[in-house]
């Protein structure tokens, strides 16, 4: 039997948006226990500009060439040991490449089921940034009703993500971006204060102080890097968690063992396109626990920044690289 083809984004080599291609491939077959899933929309992130400039490399087992880490679309076929789906059903979930293509096999336990109340291009703007900031906020750093939250870049995906969680938490999240608009944007999906800062960040001290009423922060969810953890380390509360997800700004920076003593510090570093098979199933199930049903009762919502087709692909890296998204950026297959 003839291998069946898809179309797929490409990378033949590394570069700027424009080196891009769509290219016509042969379409991935699952194994016993993966489903084929015939992709319909998938999210852009800053993992597929790094791998199509050179600088991530998907993680074993899939090819440098073809971006995409996050995809809804419905299953097409199953593997033979699969019994927990059906062809036909909406799924969502993470990968570790390959999934700006029309189709992606991936294992059963790595998927969940679309709510209802999403349509392929609110769903595909849910997995990486709903997945990263659940693990994060809710399950690292622990977050409790009541408690502050500090998020930087607060516009992105990640970062508006992490703000309705923790509105959905009953926790107060506060919030850093370089964009004005973009705070009074987030306000609209819980953001409780904000403040615009470039470069300088001698005014968040003042901030924090009044939005904390002096205590501090309970958590820093660090989407940014550059000044922001040795600045941020002296507005931490007694016990805080600093997590650190990004390194837009650099990923060097010092901490004082004065702070981190004294305040009892918790830092994590957390990363989820390199974890391991069981790890990776581990997220999704917690994800598929507790995030699903709040974004099925409309609590939580995907926020869209731009669509783009395939064809457009090229745009729509340059979008996303623009820095000018708030939300998702989120291609149509
Ligand atoms: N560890 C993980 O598993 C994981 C998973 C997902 C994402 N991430 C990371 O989390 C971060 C956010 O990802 P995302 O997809 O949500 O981002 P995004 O939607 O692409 O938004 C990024 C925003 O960050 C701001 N920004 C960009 N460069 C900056 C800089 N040098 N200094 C300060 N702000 C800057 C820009 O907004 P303004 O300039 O308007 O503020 C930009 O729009 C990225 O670093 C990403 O790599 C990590």
């Amino acid at each position: 039997m003839p291998l069946e083809k898809m179309k797929a984004a490409w990378i033949p080599r590394f570069g700027g948006p424009e080196v891009l291609e769509i290219r016509e491939i042969v379409r991935p077959v699952p194994s016993p226990d993966s489903v084929l899933v015939r992709v319909r929309a998938a999210g852009l992130n800053r993992a597929d500009l790094l791998q199509r400039q050179g600088k991530y490399p998907p993680p074993p087992g899939y090819p440098a060439e073809m971006p995409g880490i996050e995809f809804a679309g419905e299953v097409a076929e199953t593997g033979a040991q699969v019994r927990s789906w059906k062809k036909g059903q909406r799924v969502f979930g993470l990968t570790g490449g390959a999934a700006h293509a029309e189709y992606l096999a991936i294992h059963e336990r790595l998927i969940a089921e679309i709510p209802p109340n999403l349509d392929w291009k609110q769903a595909a703007a849910v997995p990486e940034v709903f997945i990263t900031a659940h693990d994060a906020l809710w399950q690292q750093a622990e977050l409790r009703r009541g408690e502050t939250v500090l998020v930087n870049a607060v516009g992105s995906g990640v970062g508006i993500a992490a703000v309705q969680l923790a509105r959905a938490m009953n926790a107060r999240a506060f919030g850093v971006s370089r964009t004005p608009e973009k705070i009074e944007q987030a306000k609209q999906y819980g953001l409780a204060d904000g403040i615009a800062l470039r470069d300088n960040l001698d005014e968040l001290a003042a901030a924090a102080e009044r939005w904390t009423a002096g205590k501090g922060f309970d958590v820093f969810l660090d989407l940014v890097g550059g000044s922001y953890p040795s600045t941020v380390q002296t507005m931490m509360a007694l016990k805080g968690r600093m997590i650190f997800i990004g390194t837009m700004a650099g990923s060097r920076y010092e901490l004082d063992a004065r702070y981190l003593m004294s305040k009892r510090l918790c830092l994590r570093g957390t990363v989820l396109r390199s974890r391991t098979l069981e790890e990776k199933i581990a997220v999704t199930q917690s994800f598929a626990r507790e995030v699903l049903p709040v974004l099925a009762n409309g609590t939580l919502r995907p926020v869209l920044d731009s669509v783009f087709s395939l064809g457009e692909i090229v745009k729509a890296h340059e979008r996303l690289e623009s820095n000018q998204t708030f939300g998702k950026v989120v291609i149509e297959i």
